[in-house]
């Protein structure tokens, strides 16, 4: 294969200097430009694959350059860098043609992740390309599977909240891998030697809630012939993992608020309160904040647990994931069962795309499980697929995309979000890189701690505690000094 060449256009030598490291370390021939019109005689010498170029430079800025490049080196990918400032544009980039944007600060990994992606659209990668090695401080995702622009934001995002101690509350429909990105953020955390401990918190009772979580003594009630230790204490230095949260009795919720708040509990009969040490992850495929509006779940455990969102998208939005899926679970089922590695027809190949899949990858994961095991013959073929999914998505096909290309325009619908959006996800971003220090966060974007703040009340975002305090304080000292 051609070398892979990638042109860096930004005004600044340090960000230059950066951006060619991280590309050099993968392999490609890059070259620097420290303004447009640099850039446009390098790109008459020789054509470049990827162009990065920062937006806003003095005299003709990003902009400019990426119309020029659409009009005269179609097959040239451009990503465009921004700061807060120029977000607006950087969405009115991706309108007019740009591959996509990163926003600053963004790290080395990232820069190569988008690059890759970008080599990926002109076929010049195949995915998966999302190897380990590859992600921010060799993350493992284990086998969290998905190279969409959505499942990227999510590993992108795990890397970043995984090391430090924040709760993290995972928001998806069932199936959407919930379970799997909670032990990612274990298993990339500090914590990653000590217990991952699941509670179910819809099969907690009221009886069992206390025994269970607490502990008890032995001796303490009739049948307690031995200590038991409880999950506070199992997971103790380790990560909490509180599944289906939503399905807490409201009863059930208070108690656990305390524990969460005092980080101390009584195991049953016993006096000494215990100290325990634990990361919260819990998940929900319930709306919460609805829940908290009727009154069925309690507002204080709700912003307790609501500190760092992660949202999983929904199957039926990643469509291109699916064909890694497929092969992925394929590739396990035939392990399993000792079978060979199947083939999937094109018809049945493109059925699993016109499909809703209301249960997510775990629907998708039983319905290739069944057909592993009972097909016959080299292929699996439409036949060997559910009566329901084959009807679906037939009835469907005139709106699901089914050909690569229509994929490629869902794709790119997908990345043309609303500003408010990607506005949010900016700060969120700045937030995590920063270590949830407001002040660091608004200094590596370049803004002014008020409207920083102003950004994040604007969107709800809750800072860890201590954060919050600064911020009311901050919101007065500073009234009206922009
Ligand atoms: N991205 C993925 N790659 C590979 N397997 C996946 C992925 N997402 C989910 N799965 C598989 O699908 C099944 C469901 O995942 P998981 O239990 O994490 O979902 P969940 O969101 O917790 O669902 P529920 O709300 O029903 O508990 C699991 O077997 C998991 O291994
Ligand atoms: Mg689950």
């Amino acid at each position: 294969m051609a070398e892979v060449r990638v042109l860096v256009v930004d005004d600044e030598e340090v960000v230059l200097a950066s951006c060619e490291r991280a590309l050099v370390s993968q392999g490609y021939s890059v070259a620097l430009a420290e303004s447009v019109d640099l850039a446009l005689s390098k790109l008459a010498e020789s054509p470049f694959d990827v162009v990065i170029s920062d937006l806003v430079m003095p005299k003709k800025g990003g902009m400019e350059l990426l119309k020029i490049i659409r009009e005269t080196y179609p097959s040239t990918n451009v990503i465009m860098v921004t700061g807060y400032s120029s977000i607006n544009t950087a969405v009115e980039s991706i309108k007019l043609g740009a591959f996509d944007y990163l926003a600053k600060p963004f790290s080395p990994a990232e820069l190569v992740l988008t690059v890759k992606k970008a080599l990926e659209e002109k076929g010049r990668l195949v995915a998966p390309y999302l190897s380990d090695q590859e992600l921010p401080g060799s993350m493992i995702f284990d086998n969290i599977i998905g190279n969409s622009s959505r499942m990227i934001e999510v590993f992108k995002f795990v890397s970043k909240v995984a090391a430090t101690d924040t709760t993290v509350l995972v928001i998806g429909e069932s199936g959407t891998g919930k379970e799997l990105v909670a032990r990612a953020i274990h298993n990339n955390s500090l914590r990653k030697d000590n217990n991952f401990v699941v509670v179910d918190c819809l099969t907690l009772t009221p009886t069992l809630l206390e025994s269970e979580l607490f502990g008890h003594i032995k001796g303490s009630f009739t049948g307690a012939t031995a200590a038991k230790a409880g999950f506070f204490e199992v997971a103790n230095k380790g990560t909490l993992f509180l599944d289906e949260i939503g399905d807490l009795s409201f009863d059930l919720q208070g108690k656990l608020l305390r524990v969460i708040q005092e980080r101390k509990y009584t195991p049953v009969g016993g006096t000494e309160p215990r100290e325990t040490d634990i990361r919260l992850v819990a998940a929900t495929n319930k709306n919460l904040k609805k829940m908290v509006e009727t009154g069925t779940f309690r507002e204080d455990l709700f912003y307790r647990l609501y500190v760092v969102p992660i949202f999983l998208p929904p199957l039926r939005e990643r469509k291109e994931d699916l064909v890694i899926l497929v092969e992925h679970f394929l590739r396990k089922f035939s392990d399993r069962y000792k079978k060979p590695l199947p083939r999937i027809s094109e018809k049945a190949m493109k059925c699993l795309l016109g499909y809703n899949w209301p249960g997510n990858v775990r629907e998708l994961q039983n319905t290739l499980e069944r057909a592993a095991v009972s097909f016959e013959g080299a292929e699996i073929l439409i036949t060997d697929l559910p009566e329901h999914i084959q009807k679906e998505s037939g009835d469907s096909a005139g709106h699901a995309p089914a050909t690569i290309d229509e994929l490629k325009k869902v794709k790119k619908e997908l990345r043309e979000r609303a500003i408010e959006d990607i506005e949010k996800e900016f700060v969120v971003n700045a937030l995590a890189v920063s270590g949830f220090s407001v002040a660091e966060a608004a200094k590596a974007v370049g803004m002014q701690r008020t409207n920083f703040y102003r950004l994040i009340r604007k969107y709800g975002i809750k800072l860890p505690t201590g954060e919050e305090e600064q911020y009311s304080n901050n919101g007065h000292n500073h009234n009206g000094s922009e």
